[in-house]
């Protein structure tokens, strides 16, 4: 699997810093800012040969967004699916919370694109609108996929917060063996699961679960029974001793002091975490998508 350059994924983060800082300071649903950098992933996927689609939606009276690009290729009757959310809150400009995940997504599909991947799997990727207002894209897509587009869909990786300042390194934890609470999610979660912890593994760095509750836009995935995986370096959770001394970082202080505030800025960002999460989604999609045969 590649190398993804965490500078090319970091040049995403200043661009949607430049977004917001020209449109009022945020990238929120039904602001100016969602827009723009929705089209500023479209044109480089597009750019580089995805087939993109906008699809919009409404929500609270305003216009949403979901970039959907699809690689050609692959089984169409095997799809793997990775996405994150492209909304920030109103507060700020979301640049860990979720121009990480957007960042790391997007460098893996142009990736995917330098290198002409031809996948056993078909690839999609997906950029979320409105997810801060409750998952409001990710299940308008669920919503509206007829049977057979959804029967077709085999899993569906997520990343939001990838590059948490103070990080940690966790992942899903789909069959619930670290008991997180809400059970295990549908079968083939827990390979997903399996394939990122290896590659944390791969690198020594050691992962915990984390809860697989539905809340963020592999919730609708997994309520209509595809399965699910992904990352997570933290949010408003406080980091304990224990993580501090597993992780490094400082024990007391939230993974991310940022989260949800104005101060979600370019500055906001461990460059370490964001690198290793962005080179987990990579070592994730070429091991499941180009697998022969087909797992
Ligand atoms: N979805 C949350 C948000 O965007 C963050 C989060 C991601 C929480 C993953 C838990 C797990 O605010
Ligand atoms: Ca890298
Ligand atoms: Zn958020
Ligand atoms: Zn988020
Ligand atoms: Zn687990």
């Amino acid at each position: 699997a590649p190398d993804i350059p965490l500078a090319n994924v970091k040049a995403h983060l200043t661009q949607f810093q430049s977004i917001a800082n020209a449109n009022g300071g945020n990238r929120a649903h039904g602001r100016p800012g969602y827009l723009a950098s929705a089209n500023y992933v479209r044109g480089l996927l597009d750019a580089a040969g995805f087939t993109t689609t906008l699809q919009s939606f409404t929500y609270n009276g305003a216009t949403g967004y979901n970039v959907i690009a699809d690689w050609p290729g692959g089984d169409p009757n095997d799809v793997l699916m990775v996405g994150a959310h492209l909304d920030s809150v109103s507060a700020g400009p979301g640049i860990n919370d979720n121009g990480s995940g957007s960042a790391a997504i997007l460098e893996t599909a142009l990736e995917v694109a330098r290198q002409d991947l031809n996948p056993t799997k078909h690839l999609r990727f997906a950029w979320w609108g409105a997810e801060e207002l409750g998952l409001r894209g990710s299940q308008y897509y669920v919503n509206n996929l007829p049977a057979a587009e959804r029967a077709r869909i085999k899993g569906y990786l997520n990343f939001d917060m990838v590059g948490s300042p103070n990080a940690g390194y966790f992942v899903y934890d789909g069959d619930n063996s670290d008991g997180t609470g809400s059970g295990p999610g549908p079968a083939g979660s827990a390979q997903l699961e399996r394939t990122l912890q290896d590659y944390f593994t791969s690198i020594g760095v050691p992962t915990r679960g984390t809860d697989f509750d539905g809340r963020s836009d592999y919730g609708p995935f997994i309520s209509v029974g595809i399965p699910a995986g992904g990352t997570f370096t933290g949010a408003e959770g406080i980091k304990s001793s224990a993580q501090a001394s597993l992780w490094g970082g400082t024990a007391g202080v939230a993974f991310d002091r940022c989260y949800h505030r104005s101060c979600d800025t370019t500055a906001n960002i461990n460059d370490t975490a964001l690198d290793r999460n962005a080179d987990a989604i990579a070592y994730a999609v070429w091991t499941i998508a180009t697998a022969t045969p087909p797992t």
